[in-house]
């Protein structure tokens, strides 16, 4: 990544700022894009401490214009861009859903910065990265899995097709896309919002028995935005911590074999059942 050109849209909150960290730490330029001001002069803060080459947009990311006057300052600022993790997002909590919200005013809520935003940012960003055979990461979800989240997942699915869709665009440019899915993962916004809603957890939020960190994330974000993965495109990683593949009602048959999930201890070690 050493003088690549990094968009990281969220960059300035919670997982986009693990990410932003971990690319500037490997020698990147760093492009953060969020909407609140606040958030984004101290993630710059921090970045530019480190001696990075950084930048802050603020953006309404689920507007086409101002995504496009977006990117185009981003590539004029750095003079290109490698790479674009689509990574800004909310659920909908953050989203302002409210329980009596027609249900085309509670997609709209959803779908604007969770598949507008990245639909918006890779296609604009697509000449720029055709010119250095950049790649594009896009952040899912494993909501995309679980039914009850509702409009989230269907939207984060809309996430995972475009990776696949942008793939193909890109490959004949060059241009690789691949997806990150994570699953429950602890960020600094979790003191002011509790991610399982403040009703604590029902059982634990992995099969290692604990929640993922964004420095996790972004070392997935990582090897896919890298030349270490030029011969992978339309994937969508998913990095949850085991999650997926739990069988639920056979935890207590786990449990009993000692894997030690049901009181959130569990290690991740092999069981000898
Ligand atoms: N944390 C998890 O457990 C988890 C699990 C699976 C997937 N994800 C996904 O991972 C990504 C990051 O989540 P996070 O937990 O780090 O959440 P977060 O701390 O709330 O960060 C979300 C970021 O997206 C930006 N954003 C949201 N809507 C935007 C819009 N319309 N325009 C511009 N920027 C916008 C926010 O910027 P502003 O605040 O400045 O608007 C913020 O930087 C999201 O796509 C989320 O869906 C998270």
């Amino acid at each position: 990544m050493k003088d690549k050109v990094a968009l990281i849209t969220g960059g300035n909150s919670g997982i986009g700022r693990g990410i932003a960290k971990r690319f500037a730490a490997e020698g990147a330029r760093v492009a953060i894009v969020g909407r609140n001001r606040e958030r984004g002069k101290h993630v710059l803060g921090e970045l530019e401490a480190a001696g990075v080459e950084a930048g802050f947009w603020s953006c309404e990311l689920s507007s086409e214009d101002a995504s496009a006057t977006m990117v185009a300052e981003v590539a004029d600022r750095f003079g290109g861009i490698d790479v674009v993790v689509n990574n800004a997002g909310v659920g909908g909590r953050r989203a302002g859903v409210e329980d009596d919200d027609p249900p085309g005013v509670r997609w709209q809520k959803l779908r604007g910065p969770n598949l507008d935003a990245p639909w918006f940012v890779s296609s604009h960003a697509l000449p720029h990265l055709a010119r250095r055979r950049g790649s594009i990461v896009c952040i899912s979800s494993t909501a995309t899995w679980h039914g009850n989240w509702g409009t989230y997942g269907i939207a984060k699915a809309g996430v995972e097709a475009l990776v696949r869709s942008f793939a193909a665009e890109g490959a004949r440019l060059g241009v690789r896309c691949n997806g990150v899915s994570p699953g429950w993962i602890t960020t600094e916004r979790d003191a002011e919002e509790p991610p399982s809603g403040g009703s604590g957890w029902f059982l634990p939020p992995s099969a290692l028995g604990r929640m993922g960190t964004p420095a996790e994330i972004a070392a997935a974000v990582l090897f896919l935005a890298s030349d270490e993965a030029s011969f992978v495109t339309g994937q969508t990683l998913i990095v949850d911590g085991g999650l997926m593949i739990l069988d639920y009602p056979s935890m207590k048959m786990l449990e009993k074999a000692g894997a030690g999930m049901m009181s959130g201890s569990g290690t991740g070690e092999p069981v000898d059942a």
